[in-house]
């Protein structure tokens, strides 16, 4: 892990209440799928080509329409009220600032409207389809006149999984709501209302591509799934295990990732997340396929440390840190690696 990202871990933990700081570090189950995920990168090895120029490197990539300084995103993660008195105002400031792009999530603790305003670059909205749908298709589409270039609607999530540490979310009652809350129909019981809808299908996915912006499946570990994503209108596809909060014992996203890769064929691009921790790592991502990274709790513990500062700061380091790979690895930019970069077998552990 780079230094920077855990002083920051550090700082977070030794500042939120511990409930506070498990809420937003627990996996689920026995965190066996959490335990794995930043192991699942360590295990490849690269073979690096030498003598190729690299004094000019460049980690600006376009994803879709949206201009990057690396192909490094913000993961949609819920509720950073309980983290930062600007919540995701700041993250998506802090962002802003790195050149990067923030996915909002549905669960977010400020107004999609405030974090849009606070935006200063390309930023994206996560979906999650709740047992009142209408619910979902409200939020989307005050996510997209807000100025979102695309949705993510999550797919793994049919119902919340069972987590192993901390409690409910620290946020107050308002801020659960604060977007959901003018949507309820009256009398109606809001946990019930936004609850997950375990009814989800291709379908879904398929209705939300009527809102004028590319959808990607976020939550796909599987070539099979990839392909009916497409098949239904997903733009794109988001290789993730929900950071180990979902079904515990789920492959690492290392791994699962080259089978969605060769799934895809080229048709749309891949992003993928779970256990990014250093330039290293995306470097891996990129030689395995994947087009872009996105960050989970790396940019939660950089709000706790530092507000947007903390999160530009995070994602400046980790982006310098991939300019390092590229050119000790003989690359100039994230799309112009060397064949062969990744060893077929990884030492022995
Ligand atoms: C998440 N994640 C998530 N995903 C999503 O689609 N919508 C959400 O609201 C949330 N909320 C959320 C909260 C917290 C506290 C965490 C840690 C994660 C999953 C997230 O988008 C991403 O897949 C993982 O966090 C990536 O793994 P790392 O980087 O945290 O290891």
């Amino acid at each position: 892990m780079l230094r920077l990202l855990a002083e920051q871990a550090r700082t977070a933990r030794d500042r939120l209440p511990a409930d506070v700081h498990d809420y937003y570090a627990t996996g689920s189950g026995e965190e066996v799928t959490l335990g794995e995920a930043e192991a699942g990168w360590l295990r490849h090895r690269y073979r690096p080509r030498v003598l190729r120029d690299v004094s000019h490197v460049d980690t600006a990539v376009r994803l879709l329409d949206a201009p990057l300084a690396a192909p490094v995103l913000v993961a949609p993660t819920a509720f950073h009220g309980g983290l930062h008195p600007d919540g995701e105002v700041a993250t998506a400031r802090g962002t802003g600032a790195a050149g990067s792009l923030l996915v909002l999530s549905s669960r977010s603790s400020r107004r999609i409207e405030d974090v849009a305003a606070a935006a200063t670059g390309p930023w994206w909205f996560q979906v999650y389809v709740l047992a009142d749908p209408s619910l979902s298709r409200h939020l989307a589409r005050r996510a997209v006149a807000a100025g979102a270039g695309a949705l993510v609607l999550t797919v793994d999530t049919p119902y919340t999984g069972t987590k192993a540490r901390g409690g409910g979310p620290p946020v107050t009652d308002r801020e659960y709501l604060v977007n959901l809350g003018e949507h309820l129909a009256a009398g109606t019981d809001p946990d019930t209302a936004t609850s997950q809808d375990p009814a989800c299908t291709l379908d879904t996915l398929h209705d939300l591509t009527d809102q004028g912006v590319p959808v990607f499946a976020k939550g796909v570990l599987r070539g099979d799934d990839a392909v009916d994503c497409l098949s239904a209108g997903a733009a794109g596809i988001i290789v993730s295990n929900h950071g180990g909060r979902q079904l515990d014992r789920a492959v690492d996203t290392a791994y699962a990732l080259p089978d969605v890769v060769a799934a895809v064929a080229g048709r749309a691009p891949v992003l993928v997340d779970g256990g990014i921790r250093s330039g290293r790592d995306v470097l891996t991502a990129l030689a395995l396929g994947a087009d872009a990274v996105l960050l989970g709790r790396p940019i939660l513990w950089a709000l706790a440390a530092d507000g947007a500062t903390g999160v530009t700061a995070a994602l400046d380091a980790v982006r310098t840190d991939l300019a390092e790979a590229l050119a000790l690895a003989g690359a100039t930019s994230p799309t112009d690696l060397p064949d062969g970069l990744l060893a077929d077998t990884a030492p022995p552990r």
